[in-house]
């Protein structure tokens, strides 16, 4: 599976949605999640995210996100469509410590 990490938090620049041929990206209020159940590891959303924030479960570091995904994905609604990306997304891209100050 794919996973979102840290850095979608508060940028949560949408585009991953539009290109997922299975829809299984979840919305929370300042981040999306990834159904781990549902992706079907095609891998079309990692270089559609500018924040860089879209990595294979393969890759080191990302378990703990890896939960956040599997948890969350079950408790917020499902999301297809790109929606209104907030004023200060970029300002938020790159930033450290998101998860543990924004997350929600
Ligand atoms: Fe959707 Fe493919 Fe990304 Fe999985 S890897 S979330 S199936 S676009
Ligand atoms: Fe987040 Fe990147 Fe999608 S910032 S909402 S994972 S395009």
């Amino acid at each position: 599976t794919y996973v979102v990490t840290e850095n979608c938090i508060k940028c949560k620049y949408m585009d991953c949605v539009e290109v997922c041929p299975v829809d299984c990206f979840y919305e929370g209020e300042n981040m999306l999640v990834i159904h781990p159940d549902e992706c079907i590891d095609c891998g079309v959303c990692e270089p559609e995210c500018p924040a860089e924030a879209i990595l294979p479960d393969t890759e080191d570091g990302v378990e703990e996100m890896l939960e956040v995904n599997k948890e969350f994905a079950d408790k917020w609604p499902n999301i297809t469509q790109k929606g209104e990306q907030a004023p200060d997304a970029e300002d938020w891209d790159g930033k450290a410590d998101k998860f543990k100050e924004h997350f929600s």
